[in-house]
């Protein structure tokens, strides 16, 4: 069904993991079959901290395998990483944390259609939930970060969020908070404060950020009436004529709704001129020096973030292509797309439903679907089924990030 050409993008942390399989396999495969795999291709489950329960739906030894062996999670580096995500103080005005635009109050969200940073500066992309974000194949909209310690380092230093000069202004800010010192020392020893550790310090706080729990976690585990005979007819028209899990892909062991992968459903087709786009980015990437630094502010940009994956692979069939995402606690986090162009549920529904937005790179999964009414409030209420009762009960004791500027 997914007429795509396989993505180039698969993060080499994976590739490799596969790879070290294979050659366990061929290695000792002969010798010691009885032996399940899984237990010397994971590491053990025990690795998790205490006090980090893996919720239902989510299996614990995926959790296991995506944690990387070179940023072991601890409490006490988990908890040097929550501090660091909630730190105005990380800003250049000191008003706007990781927290501001990954608000626990909306799911790790905001409610705005696209992120506003520091001075009130619009970017041009809708945050998505940090819930689960340790799954992601590749980070962002477009995938241009290939892990979570990778992402971190771009809001703190993009001139539309948090508006750090560099990552040195970065590492001097943090230094020159006197909490956070031995700290540091505690978690990474003599390797202190660097870009590097308060990246780690911040994914290992991020990975504890787990959603599941959801009634449809339960509707799989066995429990038949925890959810509804239309959310039920929902997930049959969402697995067939609707054709939706042909890209937000769901199985036991990738229970995320997402296939990880670029496509062009036609949100950034309207009124954008694409081959002017796409030569002025081109442009812009070419003459610069920095080029991590230059792709995320073409990323987050009005006009150029349109182009989407293209930025990255500068594949034309990347034009206007951007990542499947999750679509657990979706209910949650309205505004929808990548530019929060669609306000409700239904409306993002109507959208697939009249065939997405024309355009010479729309994915061949992207066709009419003539739902009925009725239909289309079943997948909707198909859909309220994948909100997690944790985050949706954790939202309630929240109160909203504010900008008032810490001292
Ligand atoms: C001004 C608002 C804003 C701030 C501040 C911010 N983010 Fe984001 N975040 C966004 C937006 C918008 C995106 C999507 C950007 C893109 O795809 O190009 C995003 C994407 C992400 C993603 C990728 C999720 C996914 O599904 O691909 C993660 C993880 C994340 N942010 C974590 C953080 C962390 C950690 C910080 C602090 C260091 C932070 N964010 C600061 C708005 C913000
Ligand atoms: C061809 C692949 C594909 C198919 C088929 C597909 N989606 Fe999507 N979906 C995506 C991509 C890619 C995005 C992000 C698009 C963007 O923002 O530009 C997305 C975004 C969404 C969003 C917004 C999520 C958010 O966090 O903002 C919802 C809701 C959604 N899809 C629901 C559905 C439903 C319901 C169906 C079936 C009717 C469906 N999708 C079919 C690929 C697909």
């Amino acid at each position: 069904m997914d007429e795509h050409p396989v993505e180039s993008g698969i993060p080499l942390r994976r590739s490799a993991k596969v790879l070290a399989v294979v050659a366990f396999v061929v290695a000792v495969g002969t010798v010691m079959a009885v032996e399940p795999l899984r237990a010397h291709t994971a590491p053990p489950v025990a690795d998790m901290p205490a006090g980090i329960k893996v919720p239902l739906g989510i299996p614990a030894d995926v959790v296991a395998a995506m944690i990387p062996v070179d940023n072991p999670m601890t409490p006490q580096k988990i908890e040097l990483g929550r501090e660091l995500f909630f730190d105005k103080r990380l800003s250049d005005d000191r008003t706007v944390s990781c927290a501001t635009c990954h608000d626990p109050a909306i799911a790790l969200t905001t409610a705005d259609p696209v992120s506003i940073g520091i001075r009130n500066q619009k970017t041009a992309r809708n945050a998505p939930t940090v819930f689960n974000s340790m799954f992601n194949e590749l980070q962002f909209w477009d995938g241009r970060a290939v892990s979570l310690e990778e992402q971190s380092k771009g809001p703190l230093t993009n001139p539309l969020e948090m508006g750090m000069k560099d990552h040195d202004a970065v590492v001097a800010r943090v230094k020159s908070i006197t909490e956070y010192a031995p700290k540091f020392t505690a978690v990474f020893g003599s390797e202190g404060i660097t870009i590097d550790t308060v990246a780690k310090a911040i994914a290992a706080f991020e990975r504890t950020q787990l959603s599941g729990n959801a009634p449809f976690d339960r509707f799989m585990a066995g429990d038949a009436v925890a959810i509804s005979a239309s959310a039920k007819r929902g997930w049959d028209l969402f697995n067939g004529k609707a054709r939706c899990i042909s890209c937000h892909a769901w199985n036991p062991s990738s229970p995320f709704f997402t296939d990880y992968k670029f496509h062009n459903v036609g949100v950034a087709a309207k009124d954008r001129n694409f081959t002017a786009l796409a030569r002025e980015a081109l442009r812009v990437l070419q003459s610069n020096k920095n080029l991590e630094a230059t792709l995320d502010e073409l990323a987050l940009r009005e006009g150029t973030s349109e182009l989407g994956r293209f930025l990255i692979t500068r594949q034309p069939r990347d034009i206007g292509a951007f990542k499947t995402p999750t679509l657990r606690d979706i209910e949650l986090t309205a505004p929808y797309f990548h530019n929060g162009s669609e306000k409700t549920l239904l409306d993002a529904v109507n959208f697939y439903d009249k065939g997405g937005e024309p355009n010479p790179n729309l994915d061949g999964g992207i066709r009419k679907l003539s739902l009925t009414d009725a239909e289309k409030a079943d997948l909707v209420e198909f859909l309220k089924t994948l909100t997690s009762d944790d985050v949706r009960g954790a939202m309630l004791n929240q109160k909203p990030q504010t900008r008032e500027p810490a001292r």
